[in-house]
């Protein structure tokens, strides 16, 4: 239809009255139509010319967003948004020519807290900026279900951590009615146990109750909700600290340690003793899987919107077929290992709505990734709020 109007638009002096309001009708209607899409978008539009003043604008947005005034043509798009967060971020972006996608706020409305997402586009026509596109969408629901899906996670989790522990009570017990059918036998025979004989017994008894004993201790620290206490920390500070605290450990192994860290890494909400505990199991399992020594590197950088933590090591590396179990609660090829390391660092990294990865090659070595959100107060917020709190956790 425009390639037609461009045309005609080209011949108007030809055209007679009749043709001119067919013209003027068709781009009424064509206009309308466009309206009407607009106005049924469930995300809001804002559409501002090169000078960041507002050309259009679409129902949603007056729906979704705290807005000033009723006229906002030509006005400033900043001065539009009643909301000062929204309306600071709006100001930076377009004043900073910036492209943002999906910056996240929350609005209290009425004492229900909402997340809005906001992003901020060039319009670009035949390579050159006509003005910006601001969008606003209800990230509400999607941040409940995804908070859904997480406890959805840790209760699957709690079902194989379960099953971990029924597996791994099983030997002790079996070994303490072994033992005892045998008394039961030396006393059916001869009445009576020798004291060498009792003192054998009682000593197995010892040990298998304390194995019991560390069994339930250790699933207790795994299915106990974390109460994270969260202060904004660098990771370089708590990299440091692990690495000055394994210093003599790591040079008795042979191990190089190389140290990556990005300029200027931002500060993030934390609970530095469970993240102290994760980044010293992951350098720990490293540190094994090089019995002749090798390199750890420490990596810590930002990515979109994540702080990136990568711990990697040049050791044994990880069969595939096991890939799939070092998570798992009680997964261990050590002889002396509790196999609750990772399931520990994996709890860790979750309740702090972060992610963790693993790439290893058998014979070259290992790469544990992790990923923690920036501060973004909006998904934050929402999900502390009394409504949701009981997200989270095994
Ligand atoms: N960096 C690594 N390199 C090779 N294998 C690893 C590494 N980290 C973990 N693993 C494997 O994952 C298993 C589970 O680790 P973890 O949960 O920490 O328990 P544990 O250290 O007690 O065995 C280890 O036994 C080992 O087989
Ligand atoms: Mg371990």
């Amino acid at each position: 239809m425009s390639r037609f109007l461009r045309k005609a638009i080209d011949k108007v002096w030809k055209l007679g009255r009749p043709q001119l309001e067919e013209l003027l009708g068709k781009s009424l209607e064509e206009n309308q139509l466009l309206s009407s899409v607009m106005d049924s978008m469930d995300e809001g539009v804002l559409v501002c010319d090169p000078k960041n003043r507002v050309l259009f604008w679409n129902k949603a947005l007056e729906r979704l967003v705290p807005l000033m005034g009723h006229e906002y043509q030509g006005r400033l798009a900043w001065h539009v948004i009643a909301e000062k967060s929204i309306a600071d971020f709006v100001h930076e972006t377009l004043e900073s020519e910036d492209s943002v996608k999906d910056r996240q706020f929350t609005l209290d409305l009425g004492g229900q807290p909402r997340v809005l997402s906001c992003s901020v586009q060039a319009l670009v026509q035949k390579g050159k900026i006509q003005g910006s596109l601001i969008m606003f969408r209800d990230a509400t629901v999607r941040i409940v279900k995804e908070a859904r899906l997480r406890r959805a996670e840790s209760l699957a989790s709690l079902t194989t951590l379960a099953a971990g522990v029924a597996h791994e009570i099983k030997n002790p017990l079996g070994s303490m009615g072994i033992h005892l059918q045998l008394m039961r036998k030396s006393l059916e025979q001869f009445g009576t146990c020798s004291k060498e004989e009792s003192e054998e017994f009682l000593d197995i008894f010892d040990e298998e109750v304390e194995k019991l004993n560390k069994i339930v201790v250790d699933f207790l620290f795994a299915v106990r909700p974390m109460d994270l206490e969260l202060k904004n920390l660098c990771i370089v500070g708590i990299f440091d600290e692990i690495l000055g605290f394994l210093e003599e450990d790591l040079k008795s192994h042979n191990i190089q340690v190389y140290k990556e860290y990005e300029k200027g890494l931002p500060e993030v909400p934390l609970d530095g003793r469970y993240i102290k505990q994760a980044l010293l199991n992951l350098i720990k399992n490293a540190v094994a899987a090089m019995p002749d020594g090798g390199d750890l590197k420490i990596h810590g950088g930002v990515k979109g919107d994540f702080l990136e933590i990568k711990v990697e090591d040049t050791g044994t590396g990880i069969p595939r077929e096991e890939m799939d179990k070092i998570f798992e609660p009680y997964f261990t090829t050590k002889s002396f290992g509790s196999g609750l390391g990772l399931t520990l660092v994996f709890k860790i990294v979750k309740e702090h709505r972060g992610d963790i990865q693993v790439h290893s090659r058998v014979g070259e070595g290992t790469c544990f990734h992790i990923q923690l959100p920036l501060p973004r107060s909006g998904t934050q917020a929402l999900l502390s709020s009394p409504k949701s709190s009981s997200e989270g956790g095994y």
